[in-house]
């Protein structure tokens, strides 16, 4: 018994983590084997020591001190060398097939928004846009509908402290233009709004894009001959568009657009109340009263305006049966999209 021993078994260790190579399993086998805290061949050799003749101590107790620290050194250095392969081994696992990255898609109220914005665009207008929060001015008393009038109760209104509201349509920022650029003015506002108002046709929240156009000389041929090419443009030349008498506060005279509902193809159905019909905008001749309220001489200037759900739009080009799928958040719906199915 001496230090020989202690030779042989740094030659045993040696070879161990040599066949271990680069596995932790096997580095760990042999810590344990070697250095393990309860039955390590170091701990046995300790346990030697204290028994040893007096005089050979000394030798022996030094020799073993050594092979400790070169087993410590060795371990610690097999241990760090099997994790780093371990990860270089996952992160470059040149034989796994590549992973696609996910690529997300436009909602189709976006796609149909940047239709719509293409197709004016064209025509010569600009694009604008205005706040959600809005003030009771803005929203109803500039466009003619002072507190009690009955207009109020078909926007049924989420208002917020301080007198503010959310705008229940685009409407306001015919009037913010109005009020800080003079005609000639031709403008597209697409946007979002809200309403206390919830079915298969109506959400809480939903978008229009707001057309405005005042000039001298603007006449309802004007109107009717932009939106019909809008229409025909967005849709589907064929298609039958009708325009129905209507009324709104800030227009006169004023019509609401109608086409054919396509799920039906007019033949009467749930979504379209069995009309056979779908109305996708409001529109009429600016009030002069409006155009008061906002600074623009109404004897000179005429103009046009008009306010289109772009919901509705998206539900009648890709056939959603339900408006309110569109804000599910549901991805099986959205992946029905995928980037690029613009029209
Ligand atoms: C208006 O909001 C007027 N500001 C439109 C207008 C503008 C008229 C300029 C004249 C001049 P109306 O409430 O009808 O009108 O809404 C316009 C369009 O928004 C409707 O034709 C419809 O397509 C859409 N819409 C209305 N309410 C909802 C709703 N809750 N959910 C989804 N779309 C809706
Ligand atoms: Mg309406």
């Amino acid at each position: 018994m001496g230090t020989a021993e202690l030779e042989r078994v740094r030659e045993e260790f040696l070879a161990a983590l040599r066949s271990a190579g680069n596995d932790p399993d096997g580095v760990e086998a042999v810590r344990v084997r070697f250095a393990g805290r309860r039955s390590g061949l170091l701990r046995d050799l300790e346990e030697r020591l204290k028994v040893l003749p007096k005089e050979e101590k000394p030798a022996f107790g030094k020799a073993l001190n050594e092979l400790k620290r070169f087993v410590g050194e060795r371990l610690d250095a097999a241990q760090s060398a099997a994790a780093e392969a371990a990860r270089v081994a996952e992160a470059f696992d040149v034989t796994l097939p590549g992973r696609r990255p996910e690529t997300g898609s436009l909602h189709p109220v976006t796609l149909v928004r940047r239709e719509v914005e293409e197709i004016f665009l064209r025509m010569g207008y600009s694009v604008a846009d205005g706040p959600e929060v809005e003030d009771d001015w803005h929203n109803f008393e500039a466009l003619n509908i002072p507190p009690d009038h009955p207009a109020r109760d078909t926007q049924d209104t989420f208002y917020l402290e301080g007198g503010l509201l959310l705008r229940t349509h685009t409407s306001p920022v015919q009037v913010r233009s109005m009020e800080s650029t003079k005609p000639p003015i031709r403008l597209i506002i697409p946007g979002r709004v809200y309403r206390r108002d919830s079915d298969l046709r109506h959400s809480p929240m939903f978008h229009q894009v707001e057309g405005l156009v005042v000039d001298e000389g603007i006449t309802f041929a004007n109107l009717k001959a932009t939106l019909e090419a809008f229409v025909h443009v967005l849709f589907d030349p064929a298609l039958a568009v009708r325009f129905r008498p209507s009324y709104f506060p800030f227009t006169e005279p004023s019509a609401e657009v109608d086409i054919t509902c396509i799920f039906c193809r007019g033949k009467g159905c749930q979504v379209c109340s069995q009309s056979g019909w779908i109305e996708i905008l409001g529109a009429g001749m600016v009030d002069p009263r409006v155009f008061r309220a906002c600074g623009i001489d109404e004897t000179r200037y005429t103009g046009f305006a008009f306010g289109c759900g772009l919901d509705r739009v998206a539900m009648l080009k890709y056939g959603i049966p339900d408006l309110r799928l569109l804000f599910s958040g549901d991805e099986r719906m959205l992946r029905q999209f995928p980037a690029g199915v613009a029209r």
